[in-house]
């Protein structure tokens, strides 16, 4: 496991604060210096107070929201992630439609997943391999907000699925044994580019999982890879209490 920075807080609703507040510090710095800020969401539960809580004052023309991944379902399917941003943030910001980067569920899953990495290239690749960004090849994100599922998986990276391993492509379709379904999923590449990643994980019940994903890089547990390849950088652990607390 990358060396790894823990932010822990008294409970999910002081971490919801805190971490909205930091995605907020952040953007403002990253417009200040580069003139945009790029960030990808992520989708479950554990991000929705926090997405309530972002400011809605903050400079959304110069901020682009992508998202880590997406359950293949039209936009307003209470499984849709895009609906759940929508209903946390969108529908109270004032943020230009072309900053906001759907992953198209309700396309046919390969098609969506190419799609997408088109969009990213369009929008970042010109940070790609650019002197400012070193010989990498892959789109730079300021910041990747993650999530941990009971198995270990993050974005829609799930133990023992096809897209775990993927090295090339920065977004695939992910067919998803366990819950019978496809994904759309930007892949580890991406995440391991992004300035910062910051998981964001709250409850008691994945204190277990978390301290699993803590001990090793495993491919079992995509979480746990995030971060692996970038050496010694650093992935943030945003956390209340009660996924710490023994
Ligand atoms: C998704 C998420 C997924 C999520 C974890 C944790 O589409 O479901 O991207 O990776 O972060 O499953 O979900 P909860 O926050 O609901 O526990």
């Amino acid at each position: 496991m990358s060396a790894a920075r823990a932010f822990v807080h008294a409970d999910a609703e002081a971490l919801a604060r805190a971490a909205a507040q930091e995605v907020g510090r952040a953007a403002r710095e990253a417009i200040e210096f580069r003139g945009r800020f790029d960030l990808a969401l992520a989708g479950g539960s554990t991000p929705k107070r926090m997405y309530q809580l972002l400011d809605a004052a903050l400079p959304w023309s110069r901020i682009h929201l992508w998202f880590g991944d997406e359950r293949c379902v039209p936009p307003e399917h209470t499984d849709s992630n895009y609906r759940m941003v929508r209903e946390t943030l969108l529908d109270r910001i004032a943020i230009p439609a072309a900053n906001v980067h759907r992953m198209k569920g309700e396309d046919e899953p390969a098609i969506a997943a190419r799609a997408y990495e088109a969009e990213l290239r369009r929008e970042l690749g010109s940070t790609a391999g650019s002197a400012l960004h070193g010989a990498s090849s892959t789109p730079r994100l300021d910041l990747a907000l993650l999530g941990i599922g009971p198995d270990g998986h993050t974005a829609s990276l799930f133990p023992g699925t096809k897209a775990v391993a993927e090295r090339q492509r920065w977004c695939v379709e992910n067919w998803v044994e366990a819950k019978q379904s496809w994904r759309i999923t930007l892949t580890l590449p991406v995440f391991d580019a992004a300035r910062r990643v910051m998981f964001v994980v709250a409850g008691a019940d994945k204190r277990e999982m978390l301290s699993r994903v803590w001990a090793k890089a495993d491919p079992a547990l995509p979480a746990s890879l995030v971060g692996a390849s970038r050496g010694s950088s650093t992935v943030e652990w945003w956390l209340d209490g009660a996924v710490v607390r023994a």
